[in-house]
């Protein structure tokens, strides 16, 4: 009897101090301790029958917020289905909130930009939402992809630069057949270019397939100077290809070890040369520091593999020619005193001399080298990986880029 008082005295302040060591702890639990995930996908279940209710909003916008400490594709889908609970709520707090996901956690981009197509499908008028739409074309793939160009298309406003048709293009490409219809209505909108149903005088219709053919031959036609909106092909016997590296990279979640062993995969694989990080590298292209602010891990992935998939205006690939007859391809920088120097995709620098140039022109070949990936084991790649995502300052805002 006695004890059992003492124990009903204790438990408020033991409850306490639990509470405060669980806060004080809460970065290393959180990562370690896995969050009761079939209870809340129950919980979520109850939620989406009252969704008119405030409360219940917060909780899911609560729900969503704890398991943004964790990854895995299970963690992954929940939260799909709860910014997605969320998105059908109409409610203009809950909209801010998938805003906010879209902007500050850039490895669930995908998942909040399917969250906003669909509310996006219902009320296709607000302008902010469509450049987080065209913005997300470079990350949804399959069904996410196919809500965001059907959202897209649903809007009056219409994107007519290259780059966002290129992208819808290659999006079609990845699509199956049964959904490919998506990307072509969206490239009808957007172009204002019909394929006619029945071509070659055959009385079959057109297949998608063919139909997207067709806007590629268009594209090359329009912009014969722009990248080939087809997807790169990668040597036959490449020891690694975008799919099966996507896949296994997808659920992993990176350690300091990772890190600190990517780092030296960094220089070995010649990155430094040309991407400052930190404190390290030369700045012949993009300033990798944040990069995983602006780029999720399959971009960083796709950039890798695919030099030639996007090019970075900053950073232009340039042919120079020398009076005495030399030329010199790759990035250029000002150097020291009227010199100029041009970096291969070596990474080798040559300067030379501002009055033995006779000419630059410029190139629309990418100076990264392709085929970075292929000397290196699955555990390098995923250091690296670890490396590019790492930020010494995770907080800091990354410049925004890439609005149409
Ligand atoms: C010879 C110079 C060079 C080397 C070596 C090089 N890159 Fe690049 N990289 C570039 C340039 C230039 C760009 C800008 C895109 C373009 O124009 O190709 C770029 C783009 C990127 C991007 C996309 C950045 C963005 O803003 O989206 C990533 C990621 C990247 N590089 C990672 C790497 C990694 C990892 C390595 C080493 C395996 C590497 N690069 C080696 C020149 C280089």
């Amino acid at each position: 009897m006695f004890q059992r008082l003492e124990i009903n005295r204790l438990l408020p302040s033991l409850a306490l101090t639990l509470c405060m060591l669980t806060s004080l702890n809460a970065e290393q639990a959180n990562k370690t301790h896995s969050p009761d995930l079939p209870a809340l996908m129950q919980e979520s279940d109850k939620l989406a029958q009252m969704l008119d209710d405030q409360t219940a909003r917060h909780r899911l916008i609560a729900i969503d917020y704890e398991l943004s400490e964790h990854q895995n594709p299970e963690i992954s889908q929940l939260r799909e289905k709860v910014l997605r609970l969320l998105a059908k709520s109409e409610d203009e707090d809950a909209i801010q909130y998938i805003r906010t996901v879209f902007e500050t956690d850039t490895e669930h981009r995908d998942e909040a930009a399917y969250a906003l197509s669909e509310y996006a499908i219902q009320k296709p008028s607000s302008l902010p939402i469509w450049r987080f739409l065209i913005r997300s074309l470079t990350v949804v793939e399959g069904e996410q992809a196919v809500s965001v160009l059907k959202a897209l298309s649903r809007y009056r406003q219409r994107a007519t630069n290259s780059r966002w048709i290129r992208r819808v293009i290659l999006i079609g490409l990845r699509l199956p057949e049964a959904d490919k219809p998506a990307a072509l209505q969206l490239l009808r909108h957007w172009t204002g270019v019909r394929v006619s149903r029945f071509q070659n005088n055959s009385d079959a219709p057109v297949s998608s397939s063919d139909s997207l053919k067709f806007y590629q031959n268009w594209f090359r036609k329009k912009w014969p100077d722009e990248l080939d909106p087809s997807w790169p092909n990668l040597p036959e016997n490449s020891r690694w290809s975008y799919e099966v590296l996507n896949r296994k990279l997808a659920p992993l979640q990176f350690n300091k070890e990772n890190v600190n062993r990517g780092k030296l995969v960094y220089s070995k694989a010649n990155c430094a040369k040309c991407h400052p990080k930190g404190e390290r590298g030369e700045k012949f292209g993009p300033d990798l520091s944040d990069i995983s602010g602006l780029r999720q891990r399959k971009e960083l992935l796709e950039a890798i593999l695919f030099p030639n998939l996007e090019l970075n205006e900053d950073y232009p690939s340039i042919t120079l020619l020398t009076t005495s007859g030399k030329t010199y391809s790759g990035l250029m920088s000002a150097g020291k005193q009227g010199t100029v120097s041009v970096v291969g995709s070596e990474g080798k620098a040559v300067s030379i001399h501002k009055n033995e140039i006779e000419s630059i022109s410029p190139s629309r070949q990418s100076n990264m080298p392709a085929g970075a990936l292929e000397p290196l084991t699955f555990q390098e790649i995923c250091d690296l990986i670890a490396f590019l995502e790492h930020r010494a300052n995770p907080k800091r805002p990354y410049h925004k880029q890439g609005k149409p």
